[in-house]
């Protein structure tokens, strides 16, 4: 590696300090208009920059990542998911790619735990009544909610924010645990039972919460069918990605009230949402929020950076996925 300082290219506006951090040890191209990137102008960074520190909004296509006479060695992601980059053509081409997994797990969690009560207390449909002046006051009997305690919470996806916020759910709100997960979930510290497929914990769940990466693979995955699996009473929550569901069948269902309601961090086609899904009062919509918390902005950009400088410094990156 060369003796020269590495030019790092940020892609969107980042906290204070991670900016801090970045110029003590790289000679760094910020975004501070936080305008999004074109194709072109990402293709300029990838000749121009050493290592680029992006974010989900920039997408890493292998047109883009084939770029001639490319200077960047690693793209470190302010995030955990890593739909938004070929991955794949990452790889045959050498460029290193890292993530920031583990920091952003509690508050994402915590954020699947407020859609679950927003979407069984009627949050949204409450809080409108409320503000358009339509609350004539105290009633025994009307926009009840659903209480949680004993129901049966269908985490889809056991990783780390799929465990947490299952941890939440039962430890602090008494509700069951079921889930489905690829691959064998060895120990598991609170009560929760495996199933043997996603159409048995749809079948099963009183909520179901989507905890998926948003891969290729799993795109339409939580599809028509299953979710006609689904109790008319069930609520579905989703805080991974909105590719992993088949978003025009959700709508469908939420709308003919084939189940209950829902809460939606994430959406197909960001910041795009569709007007029939605005228009349900059954369903809290959030714009993709999990990890946005001040603390944890902070812990994601630190750790993207720490990986940017121990690929500098020849040494382990702290999380490389390629
Ligand atoms: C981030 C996320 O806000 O980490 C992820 O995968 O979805 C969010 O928490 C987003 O990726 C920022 O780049």
């Amino acid at each position: 590696m060369s003796n020269s300082i590495p030019k790092i290219l940020v892609t969107r506006k980042m906290p204070d300090v991670v900016n801090k951090k970045l110029m003590s040890n790289f000679t760094v191209s910020l975004n501070e208009s936080d305008k999004l990137f074109t194709e072109v102008e990402l293709q300029r960074a990838l000749k121009e920059a050493d290592g680029i520190l992006c974010s989900v909004t920039e997408r890493f296509t292998k047109k883009i990542l084939n770029t001639t006479d490319r200077k960047t060695k690693i793209i470190a992601n302010f995030g955990v998911g890593l739909d938004h980059i070929d991955l794949k053509s990452a790889k045959s081409k050498s460029i290193v790619v890292t993530n920031t997994p583990g920091v952003l797990t509690d508050a994402t969690a915590d954020l699947a735990i407020y859609l679950i009560l927003a979407a069984t207390r009627k949050a949204y449909l409450s809080e409108k009544k409320l503000r358009d002046g339509e609350w004539t006051g105290f009633s025994a009997v009307e926009d009840l909610g659903v209480s949680l305690k004993g129901k049966t919470l269908g985490i889809i996806g056991m990783g780390r924010i799929g465990k947490a916020t299952a941890r939440r759910a039962n430890m602090a709100l008494g509700m069951k645990v079921v889930y489905f997960n690829r691959s064998y979930i060895g120990s598991i510290d609170f009560p929760a039972r495996p199933a043997q497929s996603i159409g048995h914990v749809m079948r099963e769940s009183d909520i179901v919460s989507i905890h998926l990466p948003g891969d290729k693979g799993n795109h339409g995955l939580i599809n028509e069918e299953q979710i006609s699996l689904m109790k008319d009473s069930a609520f579905f929550i989703n805080t991974s990605r909105g590719e992993v569901v088949d978003q025009k069948a959700l709508i469908e269902a939420l709308s003919t009230r084939r189940i209950a309601g829902g809460g939606l961090d994430v959406f197909e086609n960001e910041p795009n949402i569709p007007q029939s899904l605005i228009d349900l009062d059954n369903v809290t919509l959030l714009p993709h929020i999990g990890s946005a918390t001040k603390e944890v902005r902070d812990e994601m950009g630190l750790l993207a950076v720490e990986n940017l400088i121990s690929y500098f410094g020849d040494k382990d990156c702290p999380s490389r996925v390629v």
